[in-house]
């Protein structure tokens, strides 16, 4: 669904342990394959913006989405990315593109792009690992949880939820 405006809505998607750890030396510390189900149901057909780290943890380009990279390596590339020096620029690109934003982490990325953000779609991990990659704080009071599956059985507890901008 656009954003009012008719610029791209932009989401940001993201898996955050209970005490907001989203990664740990370059990988994500836990293996949750719902989650990847949610990430891959969520995000077809729309563009993915991601920080280079999170590209490299990842490896390629995730198919059926359009990714765009940030980096501020002028002669990075990798096969079938779009490469955007910095955030304001990636959004202008998606504008062009079809498909709502998604942003993908990591740290920096989700910081700067909350502000740009309509929406949220977090999973939290009912997990306390160690970490060195932390989801941004948000001011809950901006934003209305909209729904929230939880999946408190499964082997790593987790909750999809569902944030608007208030
Ligand atoms: N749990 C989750 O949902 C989730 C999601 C994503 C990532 N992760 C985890 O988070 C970690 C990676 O995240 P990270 O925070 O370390 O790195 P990152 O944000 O993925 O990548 C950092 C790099 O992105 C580029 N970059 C970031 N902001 C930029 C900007 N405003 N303008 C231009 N370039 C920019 C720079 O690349 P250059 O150095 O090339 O200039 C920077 O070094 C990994 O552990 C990954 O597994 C977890």
């Amino acid at each position: 669904m656009p954003s009012e405006t008719g610029a791209p809505r932009i989401t940001l998607v993201a898996a955050v342990a209970d005490n907001g750890v989203i990664g740990n030396a370059g990988d994500i510390p836990w293996r949750i394959p719902a989650d990847f189900a949610h990430f891959k149901a969520l995000t077809l057909g729309h563009v993915l913006v991601m920080g280079r780290a999170t590209y490299d943890s990842i490896g390629r380009a995730l198919p059926g989405r359009t990714t765009i990279v940030l980096t501020r390596d002028p002669a990075w590339s990798a096969d079938g990315v779009l490469v955007a020096p910095g955030l304001e620029e990636a959004l202008r690109l998606a504008e062009s593109l079809p498909g709502d934003v998604f942003v993908a982490g990591g740290a920096a990325v989700y910081a700067a792009a909350l502000e740009h953000a309509h929406a949220q779609v977090l999973t939290e991990v009912h997990l306390s690992p160690v970490g060195d990659t932390h989801y941004p704080q948000f001011d809950r009071s901006e934003w209305a949880e909209k729904r929230r599956d939880a999946h408190l059985e499964a082997e790593v507890p987790h909750e999809f939820v569902w944030w608007e901008r208030v």
